[in-house]
């Protein structure tokens, strides 16, 4: 029987959401993406384009998403539908919906690998595998376990696993009781790591990596890293945040608890970076060492402190989980539409979902090893996946969800959805109209190369004072005015 008769779930108690939104929010993205990136686009500047980023866009993106789910009330196709035909536009607006499922899928095809490095570097802590006392033979170490598909096609396996078992199992059971101690324990981790690292002598130089602004260091490339790294951080336009938001109750406040997501993400970030750039620098490591970062550096510190290995097996634990609670957010979207859609009952679209993902991910899997060498333009089909859902896929997601909020929906729509102050709704419908998609534009003008060599290099400040001009002209025109009218 199809479930759309049903009465959708909603969460347990009023912090389910909060929890599962920050569960997906904070996982890989934090400990293993951000500070590689960090390291690779230069640090300071990158953190701080980076905290913009956030702010001015994913911020008011993840507020639109979540109002879409919940009044949309359904998987990300069918809320796209209802939003755009609820105010007189074309259904085919839910094309948007079918691309942010198909982005978390395509997420999650990579991320499987990535957190089966995190699963097997805790059975390498427990079986003594990782007692490498340097760098580099914790480099090696890194390279070994990927090069037999076997071992890491195991791992990644098991990650597949254990996210079908727990989205089969539902929202509550399945998802809310997870989270609920997963978050306080990574966090209580992170803190200790920071303790390490603030006496390996490393301290000094790893702040000023990540808070000294080097105007010099801000590339183009890096800028663009830095939104496509906020959508992904945020867990924006790829189907998760939106399905979480379709179980939200009416009484919750979006703004408040988008606020609350977005903080607990930005201040696990720091705190990965803070406790994984000491180690680094302490050690003479180059901070641009790619993917691997966190693999090489952080046993090093676990090995030289006292419990080490407890606490190293406690922190690959707490990666683990916090890579689950990231992972079962993204096949959320096709499992509810699965459900609600197609009669699938929650295991069997569970089910289904995972064996097309085993295949997908295996094919990234073996971009470690077999397929090292099946390349286009460059890039490995791991790279592919990551590259086009970050770069293109989910900016492009964001940019139609702020359009479609900002300008075509019926004005009332998304003012009774947010219930803000008006000065709070004002802020919003700025940074939607204007900030957000002209942010997310950069992105694409850059890819398609528009821009010359010397415009290329001033372009990031140009639209700035022109996002703030339009902006400003905007608040102050009449129609805007008329548009915020009490109603
Ligand atoms: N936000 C997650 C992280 O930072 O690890 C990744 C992610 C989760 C991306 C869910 C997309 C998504 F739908």
């Amino acid at each position: 029987m199809a479930s759309s008769d049903q009465p959708r779930a909603q969460w347990l108690g009023r912090w389910g959401f909060m929890l599962a939104a920050t569960g997906s929010a904070v996982g890989l993205g934090n400990i293993w993406k951000f500070p590689y990136m960090t390291g690779e686009y230069g640090g300071g500047a990158f953190v701080l384009v980076y905290l913009i980023c956030i702010l001015a866009v994913g911020v008011p993106v993840m507020m639109a998403e979540i109002a879409f789910g919940r009044r949309g009330r359904g998987s990300p196709i069918d809320a796209f539908r209802r939003m755009a035909t609820e105010s007189g536009r074309s259904p085919v607006w839910s094309l948007l919906g079918w691309m942010s499922m198909l982005a978390g899928f395509m997420i999650l095809s990579f991320y499987v690998v990535v957190a089966g490095w995190s699963f097997s570097y805790l059975w390498k802590t427990l079986s003594g595998g990782l007692n490498a006392g340097s760098v580099e033979a914790l480099a090696a170490v890194f390279d070994a376990n990927n090069a037999s598909p076997w071992n890491l096609g195991f791992w990644s396996t098991l990650v597949t696993l254990a996210t079908m078992v727990i989205v089969g199992k539902g929202v509550q059971e399945g998802i809310e009781k997870n989270v609920r101690w997963m978050m306080p324990g990574l966090v209580l981790m992170l803190v200790l790591l920071i303790g390490f690292g603030a006496f390996s002598g490393g301290f000094g130089e790893a702040l000023a990596f990540l808070f000294s602004f080097n105007a010099g260091s801000l590339s183009s490339a890096g800028m663009l890293a830095a939104l496509g790294h906020a959508f992904f951080t945020l867990s924006l336009a790829a189907g998760a945040i939106l399905t979480y938001g379709s179980y939200l109750p009416k009484s919750a406040s979006i703004g408040r608890t988008t606020l609350a997501v977005a903080l607990a993400d930005t201040v696990v970030a720091l705190m990965a970076g803070l406790a994984i750039f000491p180690v680094i620098f302490a050690n003479g490591m180059d901070p641009a060492s790619g993917p691997g970062l966190i693999f090489m550096s952080l046993p090093v510190a676990f090995q030289a402190m006292p419990l080490g290995t407890l606490f190293e097996v406690l922190f690959f634990v707490m990666l683990s989980m916090a890579a689950l609670t990231s992972s079962i957010s993204m096949v959320e979207a096709t499992v509810s539409w699965l459900c609600d859609s197609k009669g699938f009952t929650r295991r069997s679209a569970a089910w289904s979902t995972g064996i097309v993902l085993w295949l997908v991910s295996t094919a990234a899997m073996l971009s470690f090893n077999l397929g090292a060498d099946w390349t286009l333009a460059g890039r490995t089909f791991f790279d592919w996946l990551d590259y086009l859902t970050s770069r293109w896929m989910m900016p492009l997601g964001g940019l139609g969800t702020v359009i479609l909020a900002g300008f075509l929906l019926d004005k009332h729509v998304m003012r009774d959805e947010l219930d803000l102050s008006p000065t709070l709704y004002t802020l919003w419908l700025l940074m939607a109209r204007y900030v957000s998609p002209l942010g997310i534009l950069v992105i694409f003008a850059d890819q398609l190369a528009l821009f010359t060599v010397s415009f290329a290099q001033h372009w990031p400040w140009l639209l700035m004072i022109l996002v703030a001009m339009i902006a400003v002209g905007e608040f102050l025109s009449p129609r805007l005015r008329t548009s915020l009218a009490p109603r």
